[in-house]
C-alpha cells in the first residue's frame, strides 16, 4: 500500500513538473523581445522589415546613416564601393534605445557589393549582441547572401545567427515602387517555420 503511495506521489510530482515547465516555455516565448532593424535604399529591405514587425510585434528601427545616398543607381554604386574600398564606418543619426532590452534582431539589409552595405557595418559594431540571435534577411539582384553572413559573424562574435532568408528584389531607383509586394509568402512561411510570430 505504502509503495502504492509512493508510487502515485512521484507521477503526480511529475505532472506537476511537467506542466510548470510547459507553462514557463510559453512565457519565455511570448516574453522574448524583438527587434527588426532595416537599412534600405530603394525600398526593398524597408518593406520586408515591416512585414517582420507586423507578424512579430517586434519594434522597427531605420539603421540610417548620416551620408546621404545618391539617388540615382549608379551614383550610388559607385559612392557604396568606394565606401567599402576604405571599409568605411559611416556614422549613424540614429540608436537604439536600450538593446540590452532585445533577445531577437531581425536585420534586413540589401546585398551591396557582395555582403553588407556599411552603414549596417557600422550598426553591427556598435552594441553588444552577446545571447541575442539575429535573423538575417538579404534583398538582393543575384548574389544571394554574398559575403554577408560571414562579414555579419565577424562583426558581431557574441551574437547567435539564426536561420536567414534572401529575396530576390532589385530596383534601379528609389524614385521605383519596391519590387517586393508585401505580405511576402516566403517570408510569412520563414517566419512562421522560425515560431516567432505573433
Ligand atoms: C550600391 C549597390 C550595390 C549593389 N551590389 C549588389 C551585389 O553585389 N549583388 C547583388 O545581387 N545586388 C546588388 N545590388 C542590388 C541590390 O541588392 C538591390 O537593389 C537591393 O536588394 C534592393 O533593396 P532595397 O530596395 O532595400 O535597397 C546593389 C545595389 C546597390 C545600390
Amino acid at each position: 500500500m505504502k509503495l502504492i503511495i509512493f508510487v502515485l506521489t512521484i507521477f503526480c510530482l511529475g505532472v506537476t513538473m511537467e506542466a510548470k515547465a510547459q507553462s514557463s516555455e510559453a512565457n519565455s516565448q511570448n516574453d522574448r523581445k524583438i527587434l527588426v532593424a532595416y537599412f534600405s535604399w530603394s525600398g526593398n529591405a524597408k518593406a520586408l522589415a515591416g512585414q517582420i514587425a507586423q507578424a512579430t510585434g517586434g519594434d522597427l528601427f531605420e539603421i540610417k546613416t548620416s551620408i546621404v545616398y545618391p539617388n540615382t543607381y549608379n551614383a550610388c554604386t559607385e559612392v557604396a564601393k568606394q565606401e567599402q574600398e576604405k571599409n568605411a564606418r559611416p556614422i549613424l543619426s540614429g540608436s537604439v534605445e536600450n538593446m540590452a532590452q532585445y533577445d531577437i534582431i531581425f536585420l534586413c539589409y540589401p546585398n551591396w557589393w557582395g555582403t553588407l552595405p556599411m552603414g549596417v557595418f557600422t550598426f553591427l559594431e556598435a552594441y553588444d549582441f552577446s545571447a541575442k540571435t539575429i535573423y538575417p534577411l538579404v534583398t538582393h539582384g543575384g548574389s544571394r547572401f554574398g559575403r554577408s553572413l560571414d562579414d555579419i559573424k565577424k562583426l558581431s562574435p557574441k551574437a547567435i545567427i539564426g536561420q536567414g532568408i534572401e529575396i530576390s528584389a532589385f530596383d534601379r531607383d528609389p524614385s521605383d515602387s519596391p519590387k517586393v509586394k508585401v505580405p511576402n509568402t516566403k517570408v510569412t512561411s520563414w517566419l512562421n517555420t522560425l515560431g516567432l510570430t505573433k
